[in-house]
């Protein structure tokens, strides 16, 4: 079976390559690379041993689209490219609004002129609203607090409308909590344009004495040592949420899943299991809150294991020494010469 794969030179869509290259799926590869390097595509390769199909474009431009979808017998679609940003998408809404929506429009619009009727798409835990009751559930109440979660609810929405006037079609949305580690080859993983907003690549690169201390973002949180508490999964675990939902999309029907372990994590927790792991220090320090951060966030993940047969295995050692052992490997992110071969 021939898989497109929008985005998929990006952190999680490189992941979810290789595993579905495990699996036994063609795939197609399509990134503009504004937020990766075309290194990954060797990278791919070399996890795999298989040579990677790679069109570099823009799914703004529905010509490049309609170009790949012509020369490809495509039967579905895993659709990860977009922009991702919280803090950026407060700064340049209209941007946020322009790339994700109208990508989307133009995947469906291409998709349906050659009749691929299958997609897996890539929405957020962000998508829920303030005050659920935790765990969370996929009938929880949605509502973004932010122009990029907004982005992936309107989607969502898009996309039931598209279903329910096309009944025939097959949609997977997956939520997806918070995805960190690599690879445990230490060739692929996640490389944050500039100072890292979120946790565990902050975390690696204070590690790697790039960054002086970790500002841990509130302690007087209502959690066990007070400070935001998440479900972080290791984004191979996640990769492989993808073969089960494509497998969904066999008959049709429009679902959502939540793609997370169903565990929270304190920051102090990751800081102290990643130290003990790695016998790296992190020194950190505490400040006040972030301004949007809720105190706990985490999934209940009844619905995918029992409807998809996934479930989340790997532990959080393991996250915090495959996001090291990628710090280690690459201490530039891609640039090739920078790779450093380590057994560890
Ligand atoms: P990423 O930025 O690493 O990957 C996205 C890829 O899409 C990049 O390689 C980028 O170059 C490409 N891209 C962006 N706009 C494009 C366009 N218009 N045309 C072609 N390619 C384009 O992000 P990621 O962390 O791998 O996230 C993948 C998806 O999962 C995104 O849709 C993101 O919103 C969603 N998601 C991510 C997280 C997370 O914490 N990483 C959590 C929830 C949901
Ligand atoms: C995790 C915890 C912080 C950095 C974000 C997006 C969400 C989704 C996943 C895409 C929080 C604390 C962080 C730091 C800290 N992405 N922290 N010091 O905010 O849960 O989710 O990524 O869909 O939309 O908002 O992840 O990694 O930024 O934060 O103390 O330097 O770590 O306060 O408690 P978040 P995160």
């Amino acid at each position: 079976m021939t898989v497109l794969i929008t985005g998929g030179a990006g952190y999680i869509g490189s992941h979810t390559c290789v595993e579905l290259i495990k699996a036994g799926y063609d795939i197609v590869l399509i990134d503009s690379f504004a937020n990766s390097s075309p290194d990954v595509i060797e990278r791919i390769s070399m996890i795999t041993g298989k040579t990677v199909t790679f069109y570099k474009g823009d799914l703004l431009d529905s010509a490049f689209l309609d170009k790949v979808f012509s020369r490809h017998s495509i039967e579905a679609v895993v659709h990860f490219a977009g922009l991702k940003a919280v803090g950026e998408s407060v700064e340049k809404p209209t941007s946020y609004y322009y790339t994700n929506l109208v990508s989307t429009l133009h995947l469906l619009q291409v998709m349906g002129k050659y009749d691929v009727q299958r997609l897996v798409f890539s929405s957020s835990a962000t998508v829920y609203g303030d005050g659920n009751k935790m765990p969370l559930k996929e009938n929880a109440r949605l509502q973004a607090a932010n122009p990029y979660g907004r982005t992936k609810l309107m989607i969502e929405e898009m996309l039931d409308d598209h279903y329910r006037a096309h009944p025939n079609w097959r949609f997977v949305i997956l939520r997806y909590f918070n995805p960190i580690g690599a690879h445990p080859s230490g060739l692929i993983g996640e490389e944050p344009a500039g100072r890292p907003n979120n946790l565990m690549p902050y975390v690696t690169q204070v590690a790697a004495g790039r960054l002086p201390e970790l500002n841990v973002f509130g302690a007087d949180y209502p959690t066990h040592d007070g400070t935001g508490v998440r479900d972080y999964i290791h984004v191979v675990d996640l990769a492989r949420g993808h073969i089960q939902a494509l497998k969904k999309t066999a008959s049709t029907g429009f679902h959502t899943y939540n793609l997370g372990t169903g565990r929270g994590y304190s920051v102090l927790d990751v800081v102290r299991t990643f130290e003990k792991v790695n016998g790296q220090p992190v020194p950190y320090q505490m400040q006040s809150r972030r301004a949007g951060d809720t105190a706990v966030c985490y999934a209940d993940a009844a619905k995918a294991k029992a409807e998809l047969g996934w479930e989340a295995v790997k532990t959080l050692e393991d996250m915090c020494r495959d996001a090291w052992h990628w710090q280690v490997c690459n201490p530039n992110g891609y640039r090739k010469k920078q790779y450093v071969q380590s057994n560890g």
